[in-house]
């Protein structure tokens, strides 16, 4: 694992910018996993600005997102989509065609699934996946549970996830209860992980996603199997590390 301390979210956002740039800059066709949040935001206006300054090119870029809520249009503006469609995509040459999102109006979970699988399988694979980091240590929308659970798979959102994510929408009844998510086997198999994390409110649970057991209960410390892991993280956020 790479540990690079960053000042603040603003340095940490320029550094995780800096590891995604080389990469499309060394492999204009690379597959780029993305995620949503609020932790990457400053990563996609990094790009964005370097895009803008003529120094990237999305031209042949292609991405697969980690996860989408269930029962969510892509014009809703809470869906991972529309998301990615106005921190990233709109603003960079990227071909729509190129960019892949589990479709959550499919109602037949299985299929899309398996069908977002393949998506994968047929990219060859993700060069880099982006990763934030949940407050249980959910990755994606992997949520601590009895065992790794490997595909991408239909989940249902756990209480402090749903609680989480309440402030975006106007009600809490308004809140997908399900969404789809690459499973940890998907994500472990990225050629190269990139986790981004901030604040001093994800401090404890950053130290125990590396330095605790692997354990499902805290599904980011998986990553400590992987042997391409950078972690891009805050003071803030390091501060429970010894
Ligand atoms: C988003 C995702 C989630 C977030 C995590 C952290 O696509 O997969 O796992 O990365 O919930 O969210 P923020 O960045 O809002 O703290």
């Amino acid at each position: 694992m790479k540990l690079y301390r960053a000042k603040d979210y603003k340095e940490m956002s320029r550094k995780a910018a800096d590891i995604i740039s080389s990469l499309v800059i060394l492999k204009p066709d690379c597959v780029l996993g993305l995620a949503t949040g609020s932790t990457p935001i400053g990563t996609y206006e990094e790009l964005v600005r370097r895009y803008q300054n003529g120094v990237l090119d999305f031209s042949q870029v292609c991405s697969a997102n980690l996860d989408e809520y269930k029962g969510l249009t892509r014009d809703n503006e809470q869906s991972y989509y529309y998301f990615m469609y106005n921190n990233l995509f709109k603003h960079v040459n990227i071909k729509l065609k190129n960019t892949n999102i589990p479709n959550g109006m499919e109602p037949d979970s299985l299929e899309e699934c398996l069908r977002y699988e393949k998506v994968i399988d047929c990219l060859n694979g993700v060069d880099l996946q982006l990763l934030g980091l949940g407050h249980n240590g959910h990755i994606g929308f992997n949520e601590p549970a009895e065992a790794f659970e490997k595909i991408t798979h239909c989940v249902d959102l756990t209480a402090s996830t749903i609680e989480a994510n309440k402030r975006f929408f106007e009600k809490e009844e308004d809140v997908p209860r399900q969404a789809y998510t690459m499973g940890i086997g998907t994500i472990m198999k990225a050629k190269k992980i990139l986790l981004i994390v901030s604040g001093e409110d994800k401090a404890d649970i950053l130290q125990k996603s590396l330095c605790g057991p692997v354990t499902p209960h805290v599904p980011a410390s998986i990553l400590q199997l992987h042997n391409d892991v950078t972690i891009v993280a805050d003071e803030a956020a390091l501060s429970r590390m010894k």
